[in-house]
């Protein structure tokens, strides 16, 4: 089920769906619910699945010119607080996976388990922050062809689905206004490097990584996975950027067996 709320004045859409264990789908950048759609599908049997779109994607409205990872925090820590839900699992894609550190940052005894995917503690590198300073510039001009060599960029492995799977993510890009992906750009190139967060998780965490990730390096996913024993790492074949609809059957049966070994499913 679709369903709409107020936060800080904007619009956000979330879905809701199944009974047992919450569990929180946090989508990346230029994504929205619909990434979610075969975990929410296989998941919500067993567990409350709940996912929104982030400000200035999908559905939601942008709330000004910085959508920093903290206040995403506090948008989902909102929804929890209207759905009377008090623990969750968080699972978080890439710039997702940021807003759910920032999250776990906050409000760490809501969490029960944090699964990352396609993501990392780290902040942005120097080149990184040059191209985040073009797009916002370019942006305005270019927008159509920005978002389709963005997302292009994404979806590295040459299968028989990846054209259709480009155009799906091109079409949720295509959704988000302009001045909510700068917003969304500019959160990314404040965040701060959360991997002592990490370090001392009081809670199990997942790192799903693609084996062929261009924008998280393996040996950053290897790191974060050993700085605390409670971790898990998996690292997925087949699968670039965008791991959830890459290779979404083998990250859901991922997901239940690490919530099956830390009992919580
Ligand atoms: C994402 O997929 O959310 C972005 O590629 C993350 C990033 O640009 O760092």
């Amino acid at each position: 089920m679709k369903s709409y709320f107020q936060f800080k004045g904007a619009k956000i859409r979330y879905s809701l769906k199944g009974k047992g264990n919450a569990i929180v789908f946090v989508h990346g950048f230029l994504g929205c619910i619909d990434l979610w759609k075969d975990q929410i599908t296989d998941l919500s049997r067993n567990f409350k699945t709940i996912a929104l779109d982030l400000p200035g994607h999908g559905e939601s409205e942008s709330l000004g010119y910085l959508h920093s990872m903290e206040m995403q925090a506090d948008l989902i820590m909102a929804l929890l607080k209207q759905l009377k839900i008090r623990k969750v699992i968080l699972v978080g894609h890439s710039m997702g996976g940021y807003v759910g550190l920032a999250f776990a940052e906050k409000y760490t005894d809501r969490l029960k388990a944090l699964i990352l995917v396609n993501t990392t503690a780290a902040r942005d590198s120097k080149s990184r922050l040059k191209s985040r300073k073009q797009l916002i510039e370019l942006l305005p001009k270019k927008r159509k062809q920005l978002l389709k060599s963005l997302v292009d960029s994404f979806f590295v492995i040459p299968t028989f689905k990846r054209r259709y799977l480009v155009k799906r993510y091109l079409q949720w890009a295509n959704q988000c206004e302009v001045k909510g992906i700068a917003a969304a750009v500019r959160g990314m190139m404040e965040r701060k490097e959360r991997e002592i967060i990490l370090k001392f998780a009081p809670y199990p965490y997942l790192i799903v990584a693609g084996k062929e990730d261009p924008i998280i390096p393996l040996k950053q996913s290897n790191a974060e996975a050993n700085l605390n024993e409670n971790s898990k790492l998996i690292v997925l074949e087949g699968t670039g950027h965008i791991t959830p609809l890459e290779r979404s059957f083998k990250l859901n049966s991922e997901i239940m067996k690490f919530l099956r070994e830390n009992k919580l499913s």
